[in-house]
């Protein structure tokens, strides 16, 4: 059985299963809809239901009060259509952005690169389809066995023909669902199951203000592809890549952005340590990336910034960049969580 979806203020109508979440309905039609978790824990979903009838679905209390079941709000990530529905939706359309509908994808693991210390890259060749994405957006990859799926970005430039190889960049977490398959079971060869793309955090255009880029960790992922899509698309304005780790057993991909550094007076990369070991040999800078990012500006107007890394960095990255003057609205943010 489906059911038609309106989505309020925009007008348009989808279809949905009535297995399917109705977030997952306008995700697939491209109809982009605000979203985070996607398993009813945030609330960032939450969206008013003006005609028809829902189940709520595993809609956590907190994310959803009982009184706001009752005023008719749902969370579209976990609700199911029980008939024909009207709902509205905090739909911001930002001009110059379109994002392509989810989809879902069949792909082998052609590569495997531990490529720094408990950090390993996955290329995988897509078998079924080609994904079209923009610069910065993630996949969920499937978890054999369970009903759960982790969110990886993809750190490939976005090719105007669909890509049929992805690259993933993955941090080993102790006791993750996602690290035990990725670092104990996936080989070479396998198959693997996806679907994508998701997220905001996109590289924008169609501006042409000097731009930022924070890096902590594996946040490096998007923010590659970021660069090397701008690199690619001609983008003339000045960019700084920051790119915080640990030590030098945890910095990966220089060659790759020493030589964009080299062919490219515009383009500039800043790899930082947190920590410096005896072994370390280094010159480069010390600190972390909100540290070393202030010693070398002051202000920050006119910038446009794109932060990604675990949550203590990009948080303290927003007030260095806040206090230099960098409003909000040019601030572009992904918070890696440590999976579970
Ligand atoms: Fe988090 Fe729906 S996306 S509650």
């Amino acid at each position: 059985m489906r059911y038609k979806i309106k989505i309020e203020p925009l007008g348009v109508e989808i279809s949905c299963g009535e297995e399917q979440t109705i977030l997952d309905a306008c995700l697939r039609n491209g109809v982009w809809v605000p979203h985070a978790c996607t398993h009813g824990t945030c609330g960032t979903c939450k969206s008013k239901v003006l005609k028809g009838e829902v189940d709520f679905g595993l809609a956590s209390n907190f994310a959803l009060m009982d009184f706001e079941r009752e005023e008719g709000y749902a969370l579209l990530c976990t609700a199911k259509p029980k008939s024909d529905i009207v709902i509205e939706a905090d739909v911001e359309v930002e001009e110059g952005i379109e994002f392509y509908p989810v989809k879902d994808f069949v792909g082998k693991v052609i590569d495997i690169d531990d490529c720094a210390r408990d950090t390993r890259k996955l290329f995988i060749e897509i078998v079924n389809d080609k994904i079209f994405y923009l610069a910065g957006q993630y996949i969920q990859l499937y978890i054999p066995g369970t009903d759960q799926n982790r969110a990886y970005s993809i750190a490939s430039r976005p090719l105007g023909e669909g890509n049929s190889i992805i690259e993933l960049q993955i941090k080993k977490v102790p006791g993750g669902l996602g690290s035990k398959y990725i670092f104990d079971e996936l080989k070479q060869g396998d198959r693997v199951k996806f679907a994508g793309p998701f997220g905001r955090f996109v590289l924008r255009k169609n501006f042409d203000n000097p731009m930022l880029f924070l890096a902590g960790g594996t946040g490096l992922a998007p923010i590659k592809a970021m660069i090397l899509d701008a690199i690619e698309s001609g983008v003339k304005q000045e960019m700084y890549l920051f790119h915080g780790v640990r030590s030098t057993r945890d910095l990966y991909d220089q060659d790759v952005f020493s030589r964009i550094e080299q062919e490219n007076s515009n383009f500039h990369y800043i790899p930082a340590l947190s920590e410096k070991l005896p072994e370390d040999e280094w010159n480069g800078e010390l600190g972390f990336v909100h540290e070393v990012l202030e010693r070398k500006f002051q202000k920050f107007s006119g910038f446009k910034a794109y932060i990604s890394g675990p949550p203590p960095m990009v948080d303290a990255c927003i007030k260095v960049l806040m206090r230099g003057r960098l409003f909000a609205e040019d601030i572009y943010v992904e918070k890696f969580f440590n999976e579970k």
